[in-house]
């Protein structure tokens, strides 16, 4: 099988290379990524010199270099995970997440359609909005009701995948996941970032009163389970991801600093940001009732699985922290 791997530079598509590489090492994989500031090729150092890797960086709002990949290449499948993914950054610069996140994705539903490739896309609890303590958790038959640019621009991006399949019969699948974390997470998001800076004896800035509840997935469960979708989801159907592990910013701000043997005197409270969604939590029944998929790595395994590996993979992070990303850190977190 030839596969198209869009934004397989990043936290979750590298991810998913490695995951599906190993498992399935027969199968052709193309990674087009823009390379943004959170796709980093160090994350595939392991496969890149594989015959059966190839990578092309590209811009999937580009629709002359997608047509003239699809005229050489025959894919079989598209898993799609390129985006402008961090929330705060859609606060400060939304217009480049409706361009890849909306356009982007257009463009490749249209050059899916040309070959009528199946079309796997990757998306958000967040496109949900907001759960008060006590609400039901989130399912495939939620309303949709984003409140950030980046969740908006996802929710877009859903419904043109859907209205696909409902206007042309594309063959798709969407999934929407929890939050993950894991190897490769780039260091702007709240684990890496914490667990990072407390690895360098820094301060850790915590949003708010810290309440904000999150439901969070060991990414290598996310991967097996867009696997499980691919492989035996039913098409033109939506499915939900969840964690089991709802837990509020400070709960894992605590476990952390327990790991890593650290106080409370480290944590520094910063302002919320506009709009912070209070709760996110996922009912997975259907993908486990149908198709035989639940999480395997608990909180608990996964949260020191992810220290172990930022720990001994200093390298990778401090070359990111030490770059460009400095800058954009000092900016986002000045005045507090
Ligand atoms: N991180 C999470 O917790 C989470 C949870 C649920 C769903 N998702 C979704 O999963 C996908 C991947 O998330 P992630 O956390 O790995 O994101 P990420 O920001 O780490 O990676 C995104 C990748 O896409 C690439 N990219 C960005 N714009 C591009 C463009 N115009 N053309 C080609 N490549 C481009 C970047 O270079 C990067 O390699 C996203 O669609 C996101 O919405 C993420």
């Amino acid at each position: 099988m030839k596969i198209l791997i869009t934004g397989g530079a990043g936290f979750i598509g590298s991810n998913f290379i490695h995951y599906w590489m190993k498992k399935y090492s027969q199968d052709e994989i193309v990674n087009l990524d823009k390379l943004t500031y959170a796709g980093n090729l160090s994350n595939l150092r392991i496969v890149e010199n594989l015959p059966n890797y190839h990578f092309i960086k590209g811009d999937i709002t580009d629709k002359k270099l997608l047509e003239k990949l699809f005229k050489k290449e025959n894919f079989d499948l598209i898993v799609h995970f390129a985006a402008e993914s961090h929330v705060d950054r859609s606060i400060t610069d939304p217009d480049i997440f409706l361009k890849t996140n909306i356009l982007g994705t257009h463009n490749l539903l249209c050059m899916a359609l040309k070959n009528r490739t199946r079309f796997h896309h990757v998306s958000t609890d967040e496109v949900f909005g907001s759960l008060k303590k006590n609400d039901p958790a989130f399912n495939e038959k939620t309303p949709y009701d984003p409140r950030s640019p980046y969740s908006a621009s996802k929710a877009a991006s859903d419904h043109l995948v859907r209205a696909y399949f409902h206007t042309y019969e594309l063959p798709i699948t969407i999934s929407n996941c929890s939050n993950n974390y894991g190897p490769f997470h780039f260091p702007e998001k709240l684990f890496p970032l914490f667990i990072t800076n407390l690895l360098e004896n820094k301060k850790i800035p915590l949003y708010g009163d810290g309440e904000a509840v999150r439901d969070w997935l060991y990414v290598e469960d996310h991967c097996r389970a867009i696997d499980t979708i691919i492989k035996k989801g039913k098409i033109g159907e939506t499915y939900c991801i969840g964690g089991n592990s709802e837990k509020s910013n400070k709960e894992v701000t605590y476990k952390i600093l327990a790991l890593l043997d650290k106080n409370e005197k480290m944590i520094e409270f910063v302002k919320d940001r506009p709009g912070h969604d209070q709760r996110y939590a996922i009912d997975f029944s259907k993908i486990k009732n149908e198709l035989g998929w639940e999480p395997s790595v608990s909180f608990e395994d996964g949260i020191k699985k992810t220290i172990d590996w930022f720990s001994t993979n200093k390298a990778w992070w401090k070359s990111i922290k030490n770059g460009k990303y400095k800058e954009y850190y000092d900016k986002q977190y000045a005045n507090h």
